[in-house]
């Protein structure tokens, strides 16, 4: 779904632009248009079958009501941050380390798809540098950078806009304090919103989460049962299902009972940009590059070699065996050395 145009909108049928801007009913009704009857039509198929006599009484001028219902749909995504979803690149423009020097890049660009880790050590800044892109920082932040989207500076509208941000943070405290059920919570979210097939979206969203965690919940657990891999789950699922936010940031999130390839993959189903700092050697390597934070500044980036990917899957083997062990001291098994 993307910018409606006025040759788009002419051979849609009223169904397909019904799905795609359910909030657009009450125009086409208001000019006449019932959606029900026309349902297979498109608009330029409603014109047509008009008697021209009675479009001349009411003044009916197809070419002008195109271009208004257009630019109304258009003001709507606008509204509703719908906009915001053609993200096709998010680039940093340098600031300064915590001494003040500058930082040595011209410019860094992610495109979307792409995943991108940050490492460095507690403390030099890569919470800072997540926030900056949260923040769309122009200039205006501890380290003076700049942040463009589709190369140009971003509008500041969405800074203050709650409903659909630019940018989905996952991170470490979910706080449910709510006496609600897992089905209730994603209500309340799908409802927020405004999914119109709600049960569909909460289903699939239990669905996905219940395959990332290691125990299955149902709809009607509370959410303030769920075990931490559990809530972690249901948070990457509901993040990558419901949140139209086409750049999602994850900051150092702990990943004890999810499984992390396949979060990630969800995650990044829908042309998303995925920006994660963590000190986590498996899912630093996932990405296909990595900036290197040193004293709150850029230092350099990193392209994951081919050599690190084979490594990777040493590292995703030798963590299995511990996530093994782990389990098995847990369920109060002895360890054995084969
Ligand atoms: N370039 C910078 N200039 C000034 N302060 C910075 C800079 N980068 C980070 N900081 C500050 O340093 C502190 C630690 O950074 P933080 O991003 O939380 O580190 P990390 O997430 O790597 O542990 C924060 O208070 C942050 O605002
Ligand atoms: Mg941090």
């Amino acid at each position: 779904m993307g910018v409606l145009t006025v040759p788009d909108l002419r051979n849609k049928k009223i169904d397909t632009l019904l799905t795609d801007y359910p909030f657009a009913e009450t125009f086409l009704v208001n000019n006449g248009i019932d959606p029900e009857k026309f349902r297979d039509s498109s608009m330029e198929d409603y014109f047509r079958q008009l008697d021209p006599e009675h479009m001349e009484d009411h003044a009916i001028d197809p070419d002008h009501l195109l271009t208004q219902f257009a630019d109304f749909v258009n003001q709507m995504l606008s509204f509703l941050g719908e906009d915001n979803k053609i993200v096709e690149s998010i680039t940093i423009l340098p600031g300064h380390d915590k001494s003040g020097n500058p930082e040595n890049f011209t410019e860094f660009v992610i495109r979307k798809n792409e995943i991108v880790s940050i490492v460095g050590p507690t403390g030099s800044g890569k919470s800072r540098l997540l926030g900056d892109i949260e923040w769309a920082a122009q200039n205006d932040t501890p380290t003076g950078r700049s942040i463009l989207i589709n190369k140009k500076t971003p509008d500041k509208k969405w800074r203050y806009s709650s409903s659909e941000k630019l940018v989905a943070q996952l991170s470490q405290n979910m706080n449910f304090v709510m006496d609600l059920s897992v089905f209730e919570f994603l209500e309340l979210h799908a409802e927020s919103r405004m999914i119109t097939d709600r049960e569909t979206v909460i289903k699939r969203i239990i669905k996905e989460a219940n395959n990332l965690a290691g125990e299955k919940f149902d709809p009607d657990t509370p959410i303030t049962a769920l075990s931490g891999g559990q809530s972690r789950a249901l948070m990457i699922a509901d993040t990558a299902i419901l949140s139209r936010s086409p750049i999602i940031l994850i900051d150092e999130i702990e990943n004890a009972g999810i499984d992390r390839k396949k979060a990630l993959k969800l995650l990044l189903a829908e042309e998303k940009i995925v920006l994660m700092a963590t000190h986590d050697p498996v899912l630093a390597l996932m990405g296909n590059r990595r900036i290197v934070i040193k004293n709150g500044g850029i230092d350099k980036v990193i392209e994951t070699t081919e050599e690190e990917k084979e490594i990777l899957s040493e590292i995703e083997e030798l963590d299995r065996k511990v996530q093994n062990m782990r389990e098995k001291l847990r369920n109060g098994e002895k360890l054995t050395s084969e």
